[in-house]
């Protein structure tokens, strides 16, 4: 397959939006914002979800360098995907004398306590990647676009099972074609738009006869993953083949590399050999994924620059804490309930065996390697 322009939706906003380097201050005892008043480099609090995936590792990382390169001080934490856990993590940081807060929560519903006392201490917060809903206190987000990784996720499966070519149009293939399909945590508000995306493809065709589910689960409801956890997934994988006996699957739309992991060890058990699985997707080109899919197992992966994200959420806060307004570009895709969150959305890129070289090593991201 050639590179088509769904393979190099590349994050060109983000790239230009970086120009974090140039105006990178010293920050150390200039901060305004904020409740824990002038000292010396002033402390942000980073809440992430867990250390389970490589992909908040990696955030935390980043978000933690590129703050520090400013000359704030972090307290970055990781709650092992317990919601107290996190809540008093968060409670800890205000606590501490933390001027402004970046959360990737766990459960996008609970911290709308904990949330008002950074509003009374004059703390700002900003939702990284995982919307915070049922709070007025949540100043701004940044995410990929949500939706639109959902899209790229059913358009790969298509190609992948040739119901579309490499530009995404449809091929003459008739099918049937059985899929099965997984979402994430419904907990987590971007499971929902991943899942609404990639439906807004596989509905017409599961409408017109082309995709069949022999499961015949199709709800969001029936095929979310609690916490995006890959042990679940694999479970409701062999239920689903013990469900449909020897119907062949065709194709799994899975929403997350860690699910995709369970859910190839499954097809594997069940009687699937590694050179014949169906067409698999995930998200987050994780590092073991990757190679799966170097190997032939995973067909693709959604790769969100994670390095991007953490500029986007490294200059918000900045911005907050120099009394500046942070730069948004969507005012009205997110609302958490209470209110429209004014939000920076990234682009993310469909990797396949066929551009991962060009994409994650290409970008630094990965190095080869890394993927040996
Ligand atoms: C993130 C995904 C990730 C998933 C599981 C979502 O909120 O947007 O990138 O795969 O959580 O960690």
């Amino acid at each position: 397959m050639k590179n088509s322009k769904f393979l190099l939706g590349i994050a060109a906003a983000g790239v230009i939006s970086l120009a974090l380097t140039g105006c990178a201050g010293d920050r150390t005892g200039g901060s305004t914002g904020g409740g824990g008043g002038d000292e010396a480099g002033g402390i942000v609090g980073v809440a992430m979800p867990t250390q389970q995936s490589e992909r908040w590792i990696a955030d935390g990382d980043n978000v933690k360098s590129q703050l520090e390169e400013l000359g704030y001080e972090v307290d970055l934490q990781y709650a092992n995907d317990d919601i107290p856990t996190q809540v008093a993590q968060i409670e800890n940081m205000i606590s501490s004398g933390a001027e402004a807060l970046i959360i990737a929560s766990i459960d996008g519903t609970t911290l709308t306590d904990v949330l008002q006392q950074a509003a009374d201490a004059g703390i700002p917060v900003i939702a990284y990647d995982r919307l915070i809903n049922g709070s007025p206190n949540v100043d701004y987000y940044t995410t990929f676009d949500n939706f639109q990784v959902g899209v790229q996720q059913a358009t790969s499966l298509l190609i992948g099972m040739g119901v579309f070519d490499e530009n995404g149009e449809r091929t003459d293939a008739a099918g049937p074609f059985n899929v099965e399909l997984f979402a994430g945590s419904p907990d987590d508000n971007n499971a929902t738009f991943f899942f609404n995306g990639a439906m807004s493809v596989i509905q017409p065709l599961i409408d017109d006869g082309t995709l069949v589910v022999p499961s015949g689960q199709t709800d969001f409801e029936q095929v979310a993953i609690l916490r995006w956890l890959p042990e679940t997934a694999q479970e409701r994988m062999e239920n689903i083949l013990t469900i449909i006996g020897d119907t062949q699957i065709d194709g799994v739309l899975s929403p997350y590399d860690g699910l995709s992991i369970g859910i190839i060890s499954a097809l594997t058990s069940g009687g699937y050999s590694t050179d014949a699985l169906p067409v698999i997707t995930g998200q987050d080109a994780e590092v073991g994924s990757v190679k799966s899919i170097i190997a032939g197992e995973q067909y693709s992966t959604i790769f969100k620059d994670t390095r991007l994200l953490a500029e986007q959420a490294v200059a918000m806060v900045d911005a907050l804490l120099q009394g500046e307004e942070p730069e948004v570009n969507d005012t009205e895709t997110y609302d958490n309930g209470e209110k429209i969150v004014p939000s920076y959305l990234l682009e993310s890129t469909i990797v396949t065996v066929d551009n991962y070289e060009e994409v994650l090593i290409g970008s630094g991201y990965y190095t080869a390697e890394d993927l040996q």
